[in-house]
């Protein structure tokens, strides 16, 4: 039986993507905050599901779990990173600044670190994390939460490079970057082209089983980001 982590599989795309793992026969370590909410998932599969409440931004405990994951399943196929935090933050508080900067910055970067050393030790693995589209631009109302997401974008895309330093070929990273999507996490007051979230989960796991570089979801987000790519910075200042 294949054995993946999801980490942040406690409510939205990663509980969401945790099922569907399951319904394909995976052994599924699932991690999070909220216990009740690990306790509702471990209930439904009892078979198929370790849960351990986890906060990400403990990165001791988090490299003391994967050890402790790593000697139980003795290896780990697939690693799904989906906790992450977002505040809408216009006054630049600075603990919600900060409270982002750990979770999606430092403890991102841990998960990714301890993911490929992992797959590099096991000559294979897939490490998969929920970017953004917010990840092409600034933004005045949310700054960490953007800076963010650009910051995971270029840690995944150095990681893919590194991967070339393993022979074998068999290390996958995928990128995952969504618009809106029907969950807490969506934050703005125009959220046009909201996805449901059984939709968007659809997309993104079709995305890890084609082992895709990186994904925009939903498509149509594509155009989007053609858009923001080449939109000066002068024009996005006057308009939103
Ligand atoms: N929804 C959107 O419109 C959208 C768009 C683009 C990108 N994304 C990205 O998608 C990812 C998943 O978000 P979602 O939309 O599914 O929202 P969500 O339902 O809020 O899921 C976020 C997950 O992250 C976990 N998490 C947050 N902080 C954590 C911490 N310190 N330690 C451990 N787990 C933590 C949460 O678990 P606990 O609270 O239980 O800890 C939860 O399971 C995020 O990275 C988000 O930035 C979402």
């Amino acid at each position: 039986m294949p054995t993946a982590i999801v980490f942040g599989a406690t409510s939205g795309i990663g509980k969401q993507l945790a099922e569907f793992l399951i319904a394909d026969g995976y052994n599924v370590i699932i991690t999070g905050r909220r216990s009740d909410n690990l306790s509702q998932l471990k209930h439904k599969y009892p078979a198929s599901v370790r849960s351990d409440k986890l906060n990400v931004q403990d990165v001791k405990r988090t490299a003391q779990l994967f050890e402790q994951w790593i000697q139980e399943f003795s290896q780990i196929d697939l690693i799904l990173h989906c906790a992450g935090i977002g505040y809408e933050n216009p006054e630049l508080d600075w603990t919600k600044e900060q409270d982002t900067i750990k979770t999606n910055v430092e403890a991102a970067a841990h998960i990714y670190d301890l993911a490929f050393n992992l797959f590099k030790a096991q000559g294979f693995g897939h490490l998969v994390s929920i970017s953004s589209i917010a990840s092409l631009r600034g933004n005045r109302h949310s700054p960490a939460y953007f800076a963010s997401k650009a910051f995971q974008v270029n840690y995944l895309e150095s990681l893919y490079f590194k991967s070339k330093e393993i022979k074998g070929g068999r290390i996958y990273i995928t990128d995952v970057r969504p618009g809106y999507v029907d969950t807490r996490m969506a934050l703005g007051n125009d959220k046009f082209w909201m996805s449901k979230l059984n939709k968007a989960s659809k997309q993104i796991y079709s995305a890890i089983k084609r082992k895709k570089r990186k994904v925009y979801i939903t498509k149509r987000w594509l155009l989007i980001a053609w858009v923001l790519k080449i939109v000066p910075s002068w024009l996005i200042k006057k308009v939103m």
